[in-house]
Parts: structure tokens; sequence; C-alpha cells
């Protein structure tokens, strides 16, 4: 039954909390606010596209949060970022009795250590790269003398998706290495996780998750790069399209089968079964697909693509997921494509600046949305206020129509010395026969 919704769950007029202020927030926000099960919606503390529903907590404020829900009789509280679920903001609401989407502290180790995340598909038999972790440098240089380049190091801890080095040369390998355990990201590279390089197409698959049913949404390829062709930084994501042409049901059931569910089945036994969104970073390789790494929680930006596409509702998955009823539900996913070029200001992801005034068109259709992440009002301006500040999310017939879409919009934006690339996509258009 598609979207089906838990009689339970049917009542009406829902009160629903969103915890963050990302392009990924402001997309919930937006599906969310779509849906007859909601009549109050909250983001704390959101960006200036979510103004309307703003509420001045920020998302590591936990103990204000706590209040916050109870205060307001929050019915659901969602949480888009991994600091406050690495925090344990989900075992604190729970332990006051209030209904919240996302793993526990103790699952969503699952990305807050790669250590962990490593052993977890070790103990699942999920196929991964093969790998070795280090706290202590000089060991971790010798294993790199011995192995060579190419090769991955990785800090162990939460790094804003920076704390990864994929060198193609010896010398990045040291240098990698003498970065993340120097202390450029804190306790976070104390210790190091070097691993075996993968070739092959990158893809996200995001699931919801309720400790035993895994439920996959659109798959989505990200460009991680900040510049065109997938050069210079690691970024958290400079663009998506979904689906990506390569991606095919069969595909999908063995990421499910081999991955997803072995990993819900040890995350079980271990007392810490995992809820929330369970995100598999791919890499489909010539021997299948194999697992770069997991995120507990959705992608940005992922999200602007995958609501864009989500037909049927929201508010009934979220809550079939943290009630253990997932198993019944069913979602209705367009067969439309959608692209989102996200637009950055300059010097991203090093240092920019904050405060350029931006002015957006008006758009007036449902499939062609600008969703805010980094921005705020200043006397009623809107402003940059982050690294990543916009994120141009179009659905249409076709991958191509999309981009098309999309670019011209940014055209018709006035955000002084932005940065974006203009290939989002093009690889899946290069995809296409
Ligand atoms: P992660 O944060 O682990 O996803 O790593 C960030 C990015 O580094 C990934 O999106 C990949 O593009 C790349 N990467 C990570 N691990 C590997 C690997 N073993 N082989 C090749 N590229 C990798
Ligand atoms: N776009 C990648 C992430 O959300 O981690």
């Amino acid at each position: 039954m598609t979207g089906l919704v838990p009689e339970k769950n049917s009542a009406k007029g829902k009160k629903i909390l969103i915890v963050g202020s990302g392009g990924r927030e402001h997309a919930l926000a937006w599906k969310i606010s779509q849906s007859p099960l909601c009549n109050e919606l909250y983001v704390a503390p959101g960006n200036a596209g979510t103004e309307k529903w703003n509420v001045p907590i920020k998302a590591d404020q936990i103990t204000e949060l706590v209040r916050f829900a109870k205060e307001k009789e929050i019915d659901l509280t969602v949480v888009g970022p991994e600091d406050p679920l690495s925090m344990g903001i989900v075992d604190s609401f729970q332990s006051e009795g209030l209904k919240i989407f996302g793993p526990s502290r103790e699952a969503a180790k699952l990305e807050s250590s790669k250590a962990f995340a490593k052993a977890i598909m070790y103990e699942a038999h999920v196929p991964t790269a093969e790998y070795r972790t280090f706290q202590v440098k000089e060991e971790a240089l010798e294993y790199i003398g011995k192995i060579g380049a190419p090769i991955v190091i990785k800090a162990d801890g939460l790094a804003a998706g920076k704390g990864v080095i994929v060198a193609t040369l010896f010398d990045e390998a040291i240098e990698g290495v003498e970065k993340i355990m120097g202390g450029a990201f804190g306790s976070a590279g104390n210790e190091v996780v070097i691993e075996e390089y993968l070739e092959g197409q990158e893809v996200s698959l995001l699931c919801f998750c309720d400790g035993i049913t895994a439920l996959p949404m659109v798959a989505v390829q990200d460009h991680k790069r900040a510049l065109n062709g997938d050069m210079g930084l690691n970024t958290g994501g400079m663009g998506t399209y979904s689906p990506p042409p390569f991606w095919t049901r069969e595909l999908e059931k063995e990421v499910i089968d081999k991955i997803a569910l072995p990993t819900l089945q040890v995350m079980r036994q271990k007392g810490t079964p995992f809820t929330g969104v369970l995100f598999l970073g791919l890499m489909i390789t010539s021997q299948g697909p194999k697992l770069l790494e997991y995120n507990v929680r959705f992608g940005d930006p992922e999200t602007q693509v995958v609501m864009t596409l989500l037909q049927s509702d929201l508010v009934p998955v979220l809550e079939a997921c943290t009630e253990g009823c997932l198993a019944q539900v069913e979602n209705e996913w367009s067969k439309d494509t959608a692209v989102c070029v996200v637009m950055a200001s300059q010097g991203y992801p090093g240092d920019y600046s904050k405060g350029v005034p931006i002015r957006l068109p008006q758009l007036n259709n449902d499939h062609e949305v600008i969703f805010h992440a980094g921005t705020s009002l200043d006397n009623g301006v809107l402003v940059s206020s982050g690294g990543r500040v916009l994120g141009i999310t179009v659905r249409g017939s076709s991958l191509k129509k999309a981009r098309e879409s999309a670019y011209r919009i940014i055209e018709k934006i006035d955000f002084p010395n932005a940065h974006y690339r203009s290939d989002i996509g093009i690889k899946g258009l290069k995809g296409i026969k």
C-alpha cells in the first residue's frame, strides 16, 4: 500500500520540530510542511529559507531543545546534522518520553568513528575496502611505505567531510598522515584509518530504518570536490542528481541484502539497534558495490533532490521508523530526474566571507525550489552566512532538462562572487546512451 499511514499515526494536527540549519533541513521542512498530518512546524535554528518556522535554539543546545519540545508538546523531532546525534540528542529526548527520528549516540558511532564503522562492516561481512587502523604515527608511515600509493587516509573522528585524503601519490599519503595525526583535525585525528583505494562510480543510498527494516530512497550521485571535473578539495557536497543512469533495481537489492540489512542485524545484536536514516556511501566497483562509509542522517545535498522526488507523505515514514513498523510502509517516487546545484561562498571549503547580499528570483511552480543553507536576514536583507549558501533544485522529465533549468535559475540569482560547479550531473549525461 502506498504511503500507508499506520492507524495510530493517523490523528491530525502534529507538531513537528526539525533540528539543523542547512539546505537539508530546508528541504525537510519544505516537504513536511506539505503534509496534511503536520499543523505546526518548527526549525531550530533554521536559516532565512525556513524563517517562518524558526526557533532560536542551536542544533547542539540539547537541553534547550528538550525543554522546548516539552513546552510545545512536540509530537516528533527530526534531526538533520551528525553533531547532535553523536552528542546523544536522541537518548536525551527519549529519556524524557519525547519521540525523535534518528539513531542513539551509540548507533551514531557508525558515522562518528571510522574505526568503529570499519569494525561493524567487518563483523557484518559488508563488502568494503581493505583497511588498517593506527594510533601511532610512525607505524602508519611505515605501513604506507610498504603498501605505496594510491591509498586513502582517513581521520577517525568527525571532520565535516574534510578528514579524508585520497592520495594518488606516495608523498601525498605521507603528508596526509602528518596532517591528520599532527592535530589538523584535533582529537578526530588521534587515530587514522588507512585503506585500499577503490575505483568506480560513487553513489549515495539513503535508507529509512526502524532497527530491522531498511527502506531505500532513490539513489543519488553527489559531487564532493570543490571544482569542475572532480578537482580541488573535498567539500560537504557541491551538487547532486538522482537517479544515476547506472542504478538498477538489482543493484539496489544487492546493496540492501549485502550491506544495509547485515549492518542492522549486527547493530541489533550489539544491543544498539539503528533507527533513522542509514546513509550508505558506496563505490560501484568492477567487483560490485563496496561501502566507503556510513552516515547516520539525511545527506546534504542529497536530501534536496530526494525530497523533490518523493511523492508520498514523509511524516508517516518518519513515524514508522520511530515505532518499529516500517515494514508496513511503501514510498511513492517520481519517475523524473532531479538536480541540485550548490551555490557557495567564494573560498569555500577554505576561508570565505559572510554577509554578501543576495537577490533571488520568484519561482512559481513546485518543481523548481531554491533551498537555503548558509543564509540569514540582516535587517530584512537576505545575506550569505555560511560556506554552502543555496541549493538550486529542479525536478524535470530528463536529466538534461532538469540541469538546464537549474543553471537558467542560477543566471537569475544575484549573489556576487558565488562559487558553483557548472558540471553537476554531467557524469550522468555521459552515462546515458
Ligand atoms: P568518506 O568521508 O569516507 O566518504 O570519504 C570522502 C570521499 O573520499 C568519498 O566520497 C570518496 O570520494 C573518497 N574515498 C573515500 N574512501 C575511498 C576509497 N577507499 N577509495 C577511493 N576513494 C575513497
Ligand atoms: N553529501 C554528503 C553528506 O551529506 O555527507
